[in-house]
């Protein structure tokens, strides 16, 4: 009996020390100490072993089964470790090697001028105001006095949605949301996209603009061009000069066209400058001073106070700012052209 204990328990160790993984291990316990396990059988046999042998034979029995299980721990131990030495030599981690470029997004350049714009105007008390961008027939003409059979509805080829809905056809429609919804002084910053039916390499049938609109006591064409001449400059640098070019818009009355001075040659219309053409100046929104009939219809009372309302072109603003030849390219998406800003 005490030989066999020795050779099972001798054994077992051999196959231990020898067991390659966590799996190995549990087939040596398992057949040693497990409830079938060789060990276990020679103790569901003691009863035959004379009384007096007894002792000594479980002694050894549990000594075995001591030994048996500290073997299995440590190698089990060992094993882990090594298992774990494998993967770190294996997920080695160059610090120095050079990273991967990372893809940020970034805002499309008809965004960033928005944001400027509004930035600009912001430093100046403008808020930010919207409007929806399907509109009532009313709101879009009719409130900016342009009424049915004018002829100014012309100018703008307009998208019917049902009767008397359009898609807006330009900011100046949340200029009498505006009127109404709040107290003089007004001073708000519209941004929003409008649409025309209309779409060559300078129009797209949808694009955006900013209007900007001022009604408060004693607001003057002065005023106007303050504000406008601190933006352009903001906008496309300090030497920046502006010019003002009679013009109509039936809800301005005086009305004007806003140039400013070519960033590129400086304004000196150099012959060759793409920007300008060599005339030295860029059109960049259409301007004026409230027409005192939206103020009344908004009810208020012109002689008390006076307005001035500007329409900037975003894309228009975009384009020149970066050169950018053809408008198309601001809503093809394509990332090469994106990229770049
Ligand atoms: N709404 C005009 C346009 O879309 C621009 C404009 C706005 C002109 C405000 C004068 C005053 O062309």
């Amino acid at each position: 009996m005490k030989s066999r204990l020795d050779g099972i328990g001798a054994r077992a160790l051999g196959d231990i020390s020898s067991a390659a993984s966590a799996g190995d291990l549990e087939l040596v316990r398992v057949s040693v100490l497990g409830k079938k396990g060789a060990l276990s059988e020679i103790l569901k046999g003691i009863a035959a072993v004379p009384p007096q042998e007894r002792p000594a034979i479980g002694a050894l029995a549990n000594d075995w089964k001591r030994k048996i299980e500290e073997a299995l721990e440590s190698r089990r131990a060992q094993l882990e470790g090594a298992e774990l030495e494998k993967r770190l030599a294996g997920e080695q981690i160059d610090v120095s090697a050079p990273s991967r470029t990372a893809h940020l997004g970034a805002l499309h350049p008809v965004t960033q001028a928005t944001r400027r714009m509004i930035r600009i105007f912001g430093r100046l008390g403008f808020d930010v105001a919207t409007g929806p961008e399907v509109e009532t027939e009313f709101m879009n003409f009719e409130a900016v006095n342009i009424p049915k059979d004018h002829p100014a509805r012309d100018m703008q080829d307009t998208f019917f949605m049902g009767p008397g809905v359009v898609l807006r056809t330009h900011t100046s429609a949340v200029q009498m949301r505006a009127l109404r919804a709040r107290k003089w002084p007004v001073r708000i910053l519209c941004p929003g996209a409008v649409f025309r039916c209309d779409s060559d390499a300078t129009h797209s049938p949808m694009f955006h603009q900013v209007e900007g609109l001022w009604v408060d006591r004693n607001v003057s064409m002065a005023d106007l061009k303050g504000t406008l001449e601190f933006f352009a400059r903001e906008m496309f640098g300090a030497d920046t000069k502006i010019r003002f070019r009679p013009s109509y818009f039936p809800f301005v009355e005086p009305g004007a066209e806003v140039d400013v001075s070519c960033f590129m040659c400086g304004g000196k219309g150099a012959s060759g400058c793409k920007v300008c053409k060599g005339s030295g100046w860029l059109e960049i929104l259409g301007a004026g001073m409230v027409h005192p009939r939206l103020l009344e219809l908004a009810g208020y009372d012109p002689h008390e106070v006076t307005g001035f309302a500007f329409g900037i072109g975003v894309e228009r603003t975009a384009m020149l700012l970066h050169s950018i030849p053809d408008l198309r390219l601001m809503f093809q998406n394509d990332v090469r052209f994106l990229g770049q800003f």
